[in-house]
């Protein structure tokens, strides 16, 4: 069931939030403000006809304001109640080049392709993030954009994680997903059907990207006093 908003304050057409609590708004975020300056210098010819997938859309904010900027965007989320959350969000905007769907990320591949793949704060909830980093790469055209929790030699001071091991021939950590299946459904940041993920170093992760078939892989610092640039990262990696 849909319910309070519980990260995305987006404007609706009416000029309402759907988080008005928030002191800022989607449009305010240094990952979006990014995103769409980015987006605008890659494809100069404009946004029009480019398609951009929102892995994890949660209640579809970055999604939403892709769309603005041109985008055919399509979110896709996993949990009920946050897609119900996304439809509201379609219900109050006037974007027929947005689209939502309930799925789960893994099915993917059933999309078609994309100019552009997002995918902010998804990768550390699955168990084999090198598969889904493969699987992105086969969907991207373009450019994919990853904001992601990092593994680092030093301990993590906000989460708790194992120690430095190996998962599909990546260094990383483990992190503890879900106790049991009824916070599937009241956790909705979480993880779905996986009870561990993996987090990888940045260095695996920007190695497996290029392995995976991008051509050139940068990070772009967001300085923001909430940030810590050992433990979170936004990669983009590209295409020719
Ligand atoms: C930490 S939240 C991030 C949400 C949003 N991308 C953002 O950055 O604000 C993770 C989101 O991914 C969704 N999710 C987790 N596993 C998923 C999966 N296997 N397929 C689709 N969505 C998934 C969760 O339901 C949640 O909405």
């Amino acid at each position: 069931m849909a319910g309070s908003f519980t990260a995305h304050n987006i404007r609706l057409d009416d000029g309402s939030f759907t988080k008005p609590e928030q002191p800022y708004q989607m449009e305010d975020l240094a990952l979006l403000k990014f995103t769409k300056q980015f987006l605008r210098i890659l494809f100069p010819e404009g946004a029009a006809g480019k398609r951009v997938v929102d892995l994890g859309c949660l209640e579809g904010g970055y999604a939403v304001e892709l769309a603005r900027a041109g985008f055919d965007a399509l979110g896709i989320e996993v949990r009920q109640s946050n897609f119900e959350n996304c439809q509201r969000v379609k219900a109050g905007t006037n974007l027929p080049n947005l689209t939502f769907l309930c799925d789960d990320v893994s099915n993917l591949a059933k999309y078609g392709v994309f100019d552009v793949v997002f995918c902010c704060g998804l990768l550390y909830h699955l168990e084999e993030p090198r598969k889904f980093v493969d699987l992105m790469a086969q969907v991207c055209r373009r450019a994919a954009i990853i904001d992601t929790h990092i593994a680092d030699t030093q301990p993590n001071g906000e989460f708790v994680l194992s120690e430095v091991t190996e998962n599909e021939g990546w260094a990383g950590r483990w992190y503890s997903e879900l106790e049991d299946d009824n916070q599937r459904h009241t956790d909705k940041w979480s993880a779905w059907s996986n009870r561990k993920s993996f987090w990888p170093m940045k260095r695996d992760l920007m190695q497996g990207l290029l392995q995976a078939g991008f051509t050139m892989v940068l990070e772009y610092p967001i300085f923001e006093p909430y940030r810590d640039l050992s433990h979170r990262a936004t990669i983009v990696a590209l295409k020719d």
